[in-house]
């Protein structure tokens, strides 16, 4: 795959600093943890194994505005890979312009890691999707009006969401879930994933043009972050939990609070999908 784009500076010094802290000098996949996933963080890591460092420390992170992101960075193993997580990213909404938005791309791409996996709260718009389902993003629509690249970077995204690390992740979230729910093997489904720019919520309007667009699932993150690692030429694999219906689907509105108690009630579950999905990210 062709490296468009190479990692900012700020990413480099970043990079280094990550080195210094962890003694590693390499991480093989790196995280973003979105709304309602930072708790999994200090479950993630093979005991022992976690360095974190708080996010404001480090070239290039702002700390982040909203609620329950958490603005750490931390180096760990997971099943002995050397993973890189990010808790807390910033947002197009709080209007600092796609550098910081994309910044943990870049830190990703130059620690070393090939895959970047990429977790968010969404809002869930097909009739058979429920509260508390993950939900693997197989493509997207960027509708924020934003792209992460300037001048003639002419990224190629068919197959922005690898199929193959896809079809991995697929296998690991249906065993670490199988073997929560003591049942019958539940492997998440896949779904298109609505970029909007926020912070707003969105009208039930918005909600049925996005239903027409082939939209699956809505958010406020993700697809800037996919698009920079696809110019520095990392895989990319994201997952959704669904932490609320959208806009009009309930006749209820929709509050933040929500959104975060949703990522809370499942963050054991959350933990063992990630702990199975970033080794078998890596081995595939
Ligand atoms: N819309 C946009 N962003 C979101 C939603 C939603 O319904 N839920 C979580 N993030």
């Amino acid at each position: 795959m062709a490296h468009l784009l190479s990692p900012t500076g700020e990413a480099r010094a970043a990079a280094a600093r990550i080195a210094e802290l962890s003694d590693r000098g390499h991480h093989d996949v790196a995280l973003v943890l979105g709304s309602g996933w930072s708790e999994v963080v200090t479950g993630l890591a093979d005991p022992g194994t976690a360095v974190t460092i708080p996010a404001a420390d480090l070239p290039g992170f702002v700390v982040p505005a909203a609620a329950g992101h958490r603005g750490t960075v931390t180096s760990c193993l997971v099943d002995g890979v050397p993973l890189l997580s990010v808790a807390g990213r910033t947002h197009l909404y709080e209007g600092r312009g796609t550098g910081p938005v994309v910044h943990p791309a870049h830190v990703a791409a130059a620690v070393g890691a090939r895959a970047l996996v990429l977790t968010n709260a969404a809002g869930g718009l097909r009739d058979d999707m429920s509260v508390g389902d993950l939900v693997l993003i197989r493509d997207h629509l960027n509708l924020t009006g934003r792209s992460p690249l300037t001048g003639p970077v002419f990224v190629d995204l068919v197959d922005a969401y690898s199929p193959r690390l896809r079809a991995a992740a697929a296998d690991a979230i249906g065993s670490a879930e199988t073997a929560a729910a003591e049942g019958t093997a539940t492997r998440p489904p896949e779904g298109v994933y609505a970029a909007m720019p926020g912070p707003q919520y969105e009208t039930p309007a918005e909600i049925r043009m996005l239903r027409t667009l082939g939209a699956d699932l809505v958010g406020m993150s993700t697809v800037p972050e996919t698009i920079a690692a696809r110019g520095l030429g990392l895989e990319v694999v994201a997952v959704s939990l669904v932490t609320n219906l959208a806009a009009g689907v309930t006749g209820q509105p929709l509050d933040h609070t929500e959104v975060l108690a949703a990522g809370a009630a499942g963050s054991a579950r959350l933990t063992g999908a990630l702990r199975a999905l970033v080794p078998a990210v890596a081995r595939a």
